[in-house]
């Protein structure tokens, strides 16, 4: 038995990022994890191995569409899967491997297997009891699968399975058009599957200003992701290692049946926090089962923290991130501050899709008197160079004040070009600020200078 000023529950970004930072600011840290690497869904099973694997079908969509016209001849590359699944896999291990060096580094201890908290001040892991004058709740979420559907992780898998599928399937069909199902959807477009997305409401990413949501669907459907909106599933069947989903077209209440060899489950996650033993604490929550907590992360229980998935908010790792270094000032006695109103959320599919504050939908809503600049990826010369043309870039800006109230960008590298607006707006920047600022040329970046002029006196090159 040890004792420490915190123990972290969870090694994802909240929790390694958390346990960072305390052992920055002088704190003793031990990090609870059952997994076998560390990393948590982000590293292990989410962010790290989708993006290797768009990143390799991105490479193979672009040799096989745009290499001939740029005068690089030659047979198009054929997928082997085994290598590309052992690349992603190398991937991950990079990444989780970096985490165990930050944790030697920074002198915090693993305590491997899976905790739960018999009592405020005390976390057991194994047989092992440890003291910790405060816990941090950071386990995360897992899969929210609908009633009547199944997961065996083979036929019918979530985000997890479909990482390790053992090929790449002839059909897919995914159950969600959020984010989960539109990367994980164009990994298997770009591979040949035949995939056709089913989505319950009438438009793709919920949330997302609506009109980015009707070009991003145009240009998957372009890619050939076939969609079935305003359509609720109801149940998956699996015979002979095919599936048969069964739902319900909203709009006339017909039933419908759509046979895959693959089914990915994407219709949200949900906080998980099975056998922490928060119940028995009298941990409080909220009606959708995340930990309540204050604006310091704190729960009803004293010396009990939660942040991440496991609380409101976004479920996105950069949020528990800066929630895991907040946490951990605060447990050091400062004051620090998340802004809400700035978190980026990005879609890493080609092209990349990004957001930062309010929508049209979101302002109108409110009330607020707002103007749009907009400019789009066929003006700007380098986009044109690289087959990135498609897309724009879409600022809100506040209609008295020209502040920035939000920002949309569909196109090439829209998960970087977003951070500039996310700046600007933490400094409280009017759209003028930016319009002002030098972009060097040729970068994709002078479209959201562009889009900045379009807010005032006009766009140059449109
Ligand atoms: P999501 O909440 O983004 O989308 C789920 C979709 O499923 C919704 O559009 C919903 O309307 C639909 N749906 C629900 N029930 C349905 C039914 N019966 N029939 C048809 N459609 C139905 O959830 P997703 O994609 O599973 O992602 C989970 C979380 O992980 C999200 O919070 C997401 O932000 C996060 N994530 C973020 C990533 C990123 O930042 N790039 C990547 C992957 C996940």
């Amino acid at each position: 038995m040890s004792s420490y000023d915190v123990i972290v529950i969870g090694a994802g970004p909240g929790g390694y990022v958390s346990a960072i930072r305390c052992a920055q600011l002088g704190m003793k840290v031990a990090v609870v994890e059952g997994r076998e690497t560390l990393g948590g869904t982000c590293l292990n099973v989410g962010c790290i191995p989708s993006k290797a694997l768009l990143h390799a079908t991105h490479m193979l969509h672009e040799a096989e569409h745009n290499f001939a016209e740029m005068g690089l001849k030659g047979k198009a590359p054929s997928v082997d899967w085994k290598q590309m699944i052992s690349y992603k896999e190398k991937t991950v291990g990079q990444n989780t491997g970096g985490i165990e060096f930050l944790f030697k580094k920074n002198k915090i201890d693993w305590l491997q297997g899976w905790g739960s908290i018999p009592e405020a001040g005390k976390v057991k892991v194994g047989d092992e009891v440890h003291d910790a004058k405060n816990i941090i709740i950071a386990s995360g979420s897992e899969a929210s699968v609908l009633p009547g559907i199944e997961v065996d992780e083979k036929t019918v898998v979530t985000s997890t399975g479909a990482l390790t599928l053992p090929k790449v399937p002839k059909s897919l069909v995914v159950i969600g058009a959020g984010v989960i199902g539109l990367e994980l959807g164009s990994v298997y477009a770009r591979l040949g599957a035949e995939v056709t997305v089913i989505e319950y409401l009438d438009a793709i990413t919920p949330g997302m200003d609506a009109e980015i949501a009707r070009q991003f669907q145009k240009m998957l459907t372009k890619q050939g992701l076939k969609f079935t909106l305003g359509a609720a599933v109801q149940g998956v069947e699996v015979k002979n290692n095919k599936a048969t989903v069964s739902y319900v077209v909203r709009k006339d209440e017909s039933e419908h049946t759509i046979t895959a060899d693959t089914v990915l489950v994407a219709t949200g996650r949900k906080p998980y926090t099975t056998g922490l033993g928060i119940d028995a604490l009298g941990v409080a929550l909220t009606e959708r089962g995340q930990i309540k907590t204050d604006a310091s992360y704190a729960t009803n229980v004293p010396g009990i923290y939660a942040i991440g998935d496991t609380i409101e908010g976004p479920m996105l790792a950069h949020k528990a991130e800066d929630e895991g270094m907040a946490v951990a000032e605060v447990i050091a006695g400062q004051k620090p501050h998340v802004n809400y109103g700035v978190i980026p959320g990005v879609i890493y599919t080609h092209p990349e899709v990004s957001n930062v504050g309010e929508t049209e939908e979101t302002l109108k809503a409110a009330g607020r008197a707002y103007k749009v600049g907009k400019f789009p990826f066929l003006g700007n010369a380098r986009a044109k160079a690289n087959f990135a043309g498609d897309g724009f870039v879409k600022l809100l800006v506040d209609a008295q004040t020209d502040r920035i109230l939000g920002a949309h960008i569909i196109g090439p590298m829209a998960g970087d070009l977003i951070h500039e607006i996310c700046v600007a707006m933490e400094f409280g920047a009017a759209a003028e600020d930016i319009a002002r600022t030098c972009h060097a040329h040729p970068t994709y970046s002078e479209a959201v200078r562009e889009a900045a002029l379009a807010c005032g006196d006009g766009a140059i090159h449109v």
